[in-house]
Order: structure tokens, then C-alpha cells, then sequence
């Protein structure tokens, strides 16, 4: 039978990641979240001390990337990501981990390591997975491509929310320099830019709410889909 994958691409805060969340769920597939990935192999290089000698030692970290232990364990709170058997949930989404995922993601080599961990994701009876190149280079033959995007002033207006609701204190011009920094490294690096795939469907976000988005998103896939039948 031919697998079904599902690719949602788009820059950080576009709600890709609620929305590959409620798509995994609408049709029942299993979920990627490329983004974790390279989390925890940034988590894992900080942890061995290498997170700043990637280049000089390139062949250690390769086998890092190829032999990382992880498990993505779906409980009722959302997927718990499990790295050596510890749960590292929490610990990858900090701002601090982030900018170690970005330092692994412009080295070609562990781009390349992660492919193929990528590809055994697409299992029966179908995937849907969140990335940056996810319709441009790991599933460039996937049967649905959604590109999903926000201006960055609207993605840090709702970060800025998100920080308020956790009590923390957000300053919208700081969030928002962030934004433009991480999306200007995103989309200028050498290796799988993010950008969309030519046979995309690019949805700007910014004057959505999540339920209108994913209303486009599922009639999109469905008519996409229906041509595979
Ligand atoms: O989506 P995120 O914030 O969890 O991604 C973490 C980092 O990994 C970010 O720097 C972008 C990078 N990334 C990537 O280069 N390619 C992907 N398919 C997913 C994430």
C-alpha cells in the first residue's frame, strides 16, 4: 500500500506545530516533528561537550546523529520525546536548546545523518511531518505539501501571549528582533533553505484563527489525496 505523507513546512510561530498536530490526528497518521530532531542532537552535543567543535570533530557527531536514542511516546499530555531514557520533553523546548538545534542545522553532514531517521517515520497508514525542508527534501514526492506562514510581526505578537499566559515577561520588540534574526539564518543557509516547495500550498496565517487554517489545510489534502485513489 502507498503510504500517504502529509508535509507542513513554514518559519517558527506560523502554529505548524498545533496545526501538524490536529492534521495527525484528523486523519489518524503519524506525526514528525523534524524540529525535535535536531533538538535533541543539539541537547545530545551540548551534553558530550561538542556543541561548539562540531567542525573539528565532524565524524563523532555524524555517528551521534545516526545512533541517538530516541523515542517519541504519545500520552494523553501530547508526545513525550525520550532521549537515552531520560524524558527531555521540557529541557528541548527551552530558547537555550533552540539555539543549539540551529547551530546542527547548517552543517550539512548532520542534515544528512538525520535523513533517512526522517524517512522511517512514514509508516502505514500514513504521516504527517513538520519541518522547514520537509517538502523540498526529505519527502519531496509526498502526495499533500503545505506551506504555513505568518508575518513576523503577528508570530511575535503571539509568542509574546503565550510568554504572558506562562507568567513570564515578554517584550514584544525583543521577541520580534528574534524572529527576523532566526528567519533571516533559516532562509539565507546553504543546506535546505526554508522555503516552499513548488507544489506547495502557502498559507498565510497572520488573520487566521488555528480553526480556519486547518479548515483550508484538510480541503486541501482531501482533494490532494482523492487523486491518489
Ligand atoms: O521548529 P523548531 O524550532 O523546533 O526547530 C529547531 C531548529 O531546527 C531551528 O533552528 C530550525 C531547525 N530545523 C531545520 O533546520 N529543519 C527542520 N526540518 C526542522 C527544524
Amino acid at each position: 500500500m502507498n503510504i500517504h505523507v502529509i508535509t507542513i513546512d513554514g518559519p517558527s510561530g506560523s502554529g505548524k506545530g498545533t496545526l501538524a498536530t490536529k492534521i495527525a490526528q484528523h486523519y489518524h497518521y503519524h506525526l514528525l516533528d523534524s524540529g525535535a530532531l535536531y533538538r535533541l542532537l543539539g541537547l545530545s552535543l551540548q551534553r558530550q561537550n561538542l556543541i561548539t567543535k562540531i567542525h573539528e570533530n565532524l565524524i563523532d557527531c555524524v555517528n551521534i546523529a545516526r545512533n541517538l536514542h530516541i523515542e517519541f511516546l504519545p500520552t494523553s499530555q501530547g508526545i513525550q520525546v525520550v532521549l537515552d531514557g531520560e524524558d527531555v520533553s521540557q529541557v528541548i523546548r527551552t530558547e537555550e536548546v533552540g539555539a543549539f538545534a540551529s547551530k546542527v542545522a547548517v552543517v550539512p553532514e548532520l542534515r544528512a545523518a538525520l535523513l533517512q531517521r526522517q524517512r522511517d517515520f512514514a509508516q502505514t497508514p500514513g504521516l504527517v511531518a513538520d519541518g522547514r525542508d520537509m517538502g523540498t527534501v526529505v519527502f519531496p514526492h509526498a502526495q499533500a505539501k503545505l506551506y504555513l506562514t505568518a508575518t513576523a510581526q503577528s508570530r511575535a505578537e503571539r509568542r509574546a501571549k503565550q510568554l504572558q499566559s506562562m507568567g513570564e515577561d515578554a517584550k514584544i520588540a525583543d521577541i520580534l528582533a528574534n524572529i527576523q534574526a532566526r528567519d533571516k539564518r533559516d532562509m539565507e543557509r546553504a543546506v535546505a533553505p526554508l522555503k516552499p516547495a513548488v507544489d506547495a500550498l502557502v498559507i498565510d496565517s497572520s488573520y487566521l484563527t488555528i480553526d480556519e487554517v486547518f479548515m483550508q489545510m484538510v480541503n486541501y489534502i482531501d482533494v490532494q489525496l482523492a487523486k491518489t485513489l
